[in-house]
């Protein structure tokens, strides 16, 4: 019997007994370049419904199906122009592309739609697990519904530790934010989740449509939710308005940006000061993850400005702290 949210190695033994669960219909948390994902059987109504009762996610939320290449996506949707030409652009990598279901999907993994949502992973093990498993597998961010995404092994544990049945450890993301989501269905591109694969990136291949995310935000369900928040309000900072450093006053807070705060303003309990846009969003998940565990009461963010990977930050950041 296998222990449930056992954290394992990701050695070819361990990948073997983890395709083995998925084949029957277990669940998996497994490593990808941008988050952990929990994976079942894409193909398997009941495995997929396990996906749901273990985060608490709404149903009406569709998953993303990681598939192993072009040519699995093209036995579950229609690929037309624009999508080949996203698809030899970006993948593998962090980019989600929605297109028309050809039907072998089924309902409750694209929650209903007559789209779905295709991806594959640049990650060694998140490969080598959709191959050994020799089906499809959907996997939304391996957190309770709501939460941070996980960018390790030990984050998915805390959260879903008893709801999983294997974890596989891959070590820390490297991307951090979740993969990119765009809508292909049209002949454009229509950014539905702005990620790493920015829209500047986008541009350069294929048309886009679509002006901000919020205005086509109906067309991806996810974004309706509350997503990404920690358990203590976290205050968002423009690099100029004092107003969140003001609410921390007298409080324990913890800060963190590319920029450093007002220093006459109070000591921080604890302080991230990032190098890079880059390393902002592999560093967001994990530290607001660990300010809220360090006893913390606050946290202040600096929100980046529009362009590039900050668009994904900004999208991030203003969720988690709706
Ligand atoms: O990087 C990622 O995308 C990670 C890793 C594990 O691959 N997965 C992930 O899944 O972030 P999740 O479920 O947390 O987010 C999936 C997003 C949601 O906003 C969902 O609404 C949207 O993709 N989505 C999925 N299928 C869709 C569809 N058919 N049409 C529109 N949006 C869709
Ligand atoms: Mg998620």
């Amino acid at each position: 019997m296998t222990a449930k949210g056992r954290i394992v190695p990701a050695t070819e033994e361990y990948l073997m007994e983890a395709s083995l669960i998925i084949r029957r219909g277990g669940l998996v948390a497994f490593p990808t370049e941008t988050v952990y994902g929990l994976g079942a059987n894409a193909l398997d109504s009941g495995a997929v419904k396990g996906i749901f009762a273990a985060k608490g996610r709404p149903q009406d939320n569709p998953l993303i199906v990681h598939v192993s290449g072009a040519r699995q996506a093209a036995e579950y949707a229609e690929v037309g122009e624009c999508a080949l030409k996203l698809m030899d652009s970006f993948w593998p990598g962090p980019l989600s592309i929605v297109l028309y279901s050809t039907g072998g999907v089924p309902d409750v993994t694209r929650a209903g739609l007559d789209t779905v949502a295709l991806r594959v992973p640049r990650h060694p093990v998140a490969l080598s697990l959709i191959e050994k498993s020799g089906v499809p597998i959907a996997a939304p961010s391996a957190n309770r519904s709501g939460r941070p995404s996980p960018t390790s092994a030990g984050a998915v544990a805390d959260d879903l530790g008893s709801a999983v049945d294997l974890i596989i450890d891959g070590g820390p993301t490297f991307v951090g934010l979740e993969s990119t989501v765009v809508d292909a269905t049209r002949g454009s591109a229509a950014i539905l989740r702005p990620g790493c694969v920015t829209r500047e990136m986008l541009a350069r291949v294929v048309g886009l449509s679509g002006g901000g995310c919020g205005e086509i935000a109906h067309r991806s369900p996810g974004t309706r939710h509350r997503h990404y928040a920690p358990d203590i309000p976290l205050f968002l900072w423009d690099g100029t308005d004092r107003a969140p450093f003001r609410e921390a006053s007298g409080l324990k807070w913890c800060y963190m940006g590319t920029r450093t705060p007002p220093r006459d303003i109070g000591t921080p309990h604890r302080e991230i000061i990032f190098s890079s846009l880059g390393e902002y969003a592999r560093g967001l998940f994990a530290r607001l993850r660990e300010f809220e565990a360090s006893g913390a009461e606050m946290i202040i963010a600096q929100i980046p400005e529009e362009g590039g990977i900050g668009s994904a930050i900004r999208n991030r950041l203003g969720r988690a702290a709706e």
